[in-house]
């Protein structure tokens, strides 16, 4: 079987550049994919490098519960972590520091949720049909999106819908829902949609994309404080590489790619300086450095035409890979 063909009805994104960037340092290394999802890029891996062992991490217990089943064949090569990445990458990586975990080879980030959440969680993340509106990956987050829609003071609705949504109509929105829930709670995806079109301008309201698309995934990201979990995981993700470990992303969002870009720039070292701490005149073993990054991606990989075409939800992607130098073996 080739190991770039989807199954389960699942296309996942830029396989092949992941493929092409994540080479395994070691035949026998760890992989962590810090988002499983479905499984689609690690059982790719998993199939190409039969010496690689892998933690898969996904917050969703139903989403783990397929990958499980579709990772099956590949037996205790595979461990599954059932948490947010960045609790599960902070933890991690106090244990490689204190000698108790293994460091990983590669690690991967496929940010966001997948069309399992859209098409059938029944979780309210879906503009389809009419569903509780909670878009929790796990029901460990502390409140849905109902929670927010309802308690959250009007200004701070606006800045969520304006800043994670980039919603030109976030003002309006915001008011709307300030105004109707006085009326009664919003508890529903068909009703806050319904708010939502009757606020926009009718050029809008029949637009290409409906009207609540932004709103929407403003709150899912709100909900899941997925940016603050990008920032916290993928930092100390880096952390935990082995020398020459490479780090692939990829994001969705301009906010999450511009998370990557800066932390790895906070990081980026030239590849001889790793050798040399500056002011030093002996070298000093890699290894013994500060963890630093040699960025492998000046510029962020995007999908080829053809990758958009087949699978129109990878159009915004946007792939950075960085590789770890320095920081510990
Ligand atoms: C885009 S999908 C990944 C798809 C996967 N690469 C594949 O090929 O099947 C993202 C997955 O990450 C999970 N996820 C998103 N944010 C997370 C976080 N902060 N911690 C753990 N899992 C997360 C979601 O539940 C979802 O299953």
């Amino acid at each position: 079987m080739s190991d770039t063909k989807p199954t389960f009805g699942h296309v996942p994104v830029m396989l092949a550049d992941t493929l092409e960037y994540l080479v395994p340092p070691k035949p026998d290394c760890l992989m962590i994919d810090g988002t499983l999802g479905l499984a689609g890029h690690s059982s790719a891996f998993l199939s190409r490098y039969p010496g690689l062992r892998l933690i898969g991490v996904d917050a969703d217990t139903e989403v783990q519960a397929i990958a499980r089943a579709r990772l099956e064949p590949y037996g205790v090569r595979v461990r599954f972590e059932n948490r947010y990445f960045d609790d599960f990458f902070i933890e991690y990586a106090a244990q490689v520091q204190a000698g108790t975990a293994e460091r990983p080879g590669l690690v991967l980030f496929d940010f966001g949720v997948s069309m399992f959440h859209f098409r059938e969680s029944g979780r309210g993340f879906s503009l389809q049909g009419d569903e509780a509106l909670d878009m929790r990956l796990s029901p460990n987050a502390p409140r849905t999106a109902a929670d927010l829609v309802n308690e959250l003071d009007e200004r701070e609705l606006f800045r969520i819908i304006s800043t994670y949504g980039e919603e030109p109509f976030a003002y309006k929105i915001s008011q709307a829902i300030a105004r109707e829930r006085r009326a009664a709670r919003i508890d529903s995806t068909a009703r806050l949609a319904d708010i939502i079109k009757g606020t926009v301008p009718s050029k809008v309201r029949y637009g290409r994309i409906h009207p609540a698309t932004r709103t929407f995934q403003a709150l899912r990201i709100a909900v899941n404080d997925e940016l603050g979990r990008i920032e916290r995981g993928l930092a100390a993700a880096v952390e935990c590489l082995a020398e020459g470990g490479i780090v692939g992303c990829i994001s969705f969002h301009s906010l999450e790619d511009r998370i990557v870009k800066l932390l790895f720039r906070s990081k980026a070292v030239k590849r001889e300086r790793a050798y040399f701490k500056e002011e030093q005149e002996a070298p000093i073993p890699l290894g013994e450095a500060e963890r630093g990054l040699v960025v492998l991606t000046k510029r962020p990989v995007e999908p080829a035409d053809d990758e958009v075409a087949a699978n129109p939800a990878s159009r915004s992607a946007k792939f950075r890979v960085a590789k770890a130098v320095g920081g510990g073996q």
